[in-house]
């Protein structure tokens, strides 16, 4: 099927802030992780039917350093992925990988682990 877009201004965020001010974004903006470690992107994803499914990040990252992120799907141990520079906060790209989902109601997080904090972060295609 088609993936479906669930913008991260509209999910649930611990330290880090919707913002609109990098031109480019999907939807009406994208979070701006705290730089610090531990800010977390929560999404509520819904899944028709059990299995593997591609989950693409868009973001963007105008320093000159990975800001990677854990992605863990309804807590199990996570993912590490990172977020290597895209030459400016306009400047947005995605980040793919596959995620085992249930069928229904599923918790998709997203957490930051440097210092640094994460990416800014657009949205999940999932
Ligand atoms: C700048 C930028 C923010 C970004 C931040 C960062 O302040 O405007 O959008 O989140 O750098 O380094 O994380
Ligand atoms: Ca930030």
């Amino acid at each position: 099927a088609d993936p479906v877009r669930y913008e991260a201004e509209s999910a649930t965020v611990s330290q880090g802030l919707a913002e609109s001010n990098h031109a480019g974004h999907s939807g009406t903006g994208f979070v701006n992780y705290t730089n610090v470690a531990g800010g977390y992107v929560e999404f509520t994803v819904n899944a028709p039917a059990a299995g593997n499914a591609t989950l693409a990040l868009g973001f963007a990252n105008g320093t000159t350093g990975n800001r990677p992120l854990d992605v863990s799907v309804n807590g199990a141990a996570p993912t590490g992925l990172a977020f290597q520079p895209t030459g400016a906060w306009t400047t947005w790209s995605a980040v793919t990988t596959t995620v085992t989902l249930k069928a229904g109601v599923n918790t998709l997080r997203a957490t930051a682990t440097a210092p640094e904090g994460g990416p800014n972060l657009d949205y999940i295609d999932v």
